[in-house]
């Protein structure tokens, strides 16, 4: 396996937790929030795929808001203006997982660039990002905006190779989202699938060369295996 030479994060489910938001959904819906937090995703994940194979490019916030919409709809859920709004608000200052900043910090400190490669827009990853305090951590943080077509075609992994102007075998892509790690690999990264809660792997002919069950544990195996 080649060295490692930097790091690139998916965003959404896994620095930083989308059932955050289930807390101001269960303010609003009470007994529901997790419920319409794991649908909003599913459907906003769904929207960004449809999207991309339709050739009909919007920004995560728009697939975002049309997702709270649909679900809205379909839960009779009642969304007031003002309750999409509060909502999709929410999903821009959604949490990092608590062992996300300590890792952070010491992979900051082992020296290699790190970068964050993302569905989300440009507005989305840094509003996020921001909120959380943990920008000064990333070197680069990479929008599909640029190429204009959602991970996991191959032009949004691109991205990461070319701004970071390391070959994609020398990357370690880090991901949760097992269709994420899967097109990542299948792209040609070396891949570690964050598997926080026994998830089983896809069947997309790919598999992560790291499985490892939380962030903590990055930066022992970035450590060994890096240039
Ligand atoms: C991302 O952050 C949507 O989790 C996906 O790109």
């Amino acid at each position: 396996m080649n060295p490692i030479k930097g790091v690139v994060f998916d965003l959404y489910g896994t620095l930083y937790d989308v059932h955050s938001v289930a807390s101001l959904c269960s303010q609003f819906y009470p007994g529901r929030g997790l419920e319409i937090s794991m649908l909003w995703r599913q459907k906003q994940l769904e929207y960004t795929w449809l999207r991309s194979l339709m050739g009909s490019y919007a920004p995560f916030e728009q697939v975002t808001d049309d997702a709270l919409g649909f679900i809205g709809k379909q839960l009779k859920l009642n969304l007031t203006s003002g309750t999409h709004e509060a909502l999709c608000n929410e999903y821009l200052q959604i949490k990092p997982y608590p062992e996300v900043p300590a890792a952070l910090a010491k992979l900051r400190a082992q020296g290699l660039p790190l970068a964050i490669l993302s569905n989300g827009s440009r507005h989305s990853i840094r509003s996020v990002v921001n909120h959380s305090g943990l920008e000064p951590q990333f070197d680069y943080l990479l929008s599909v905006d640029d190429v204009q077509v959602f991970k996991p075609h191959n032009a949004a992994y691109e991205l990461a190779e070319k701004r970071m102007g390391i070959a994609r075998d020398d990357l370690l892509f880090v991901s949760s989202n097992a269709w994420d790690a899967s097109g990542a690999h299948h792209f040609g990264f070396t891949v570690c699938w964050v598997n926080r809660t026994s998830n089983t792997f896809d069947e997309l002919g790919q598999r992560p060369d790291h499985v490892i069950a939380g962030l903590d544990e990055l930066p022992a195996l970035v450590g060994g295996a890096s240039a």
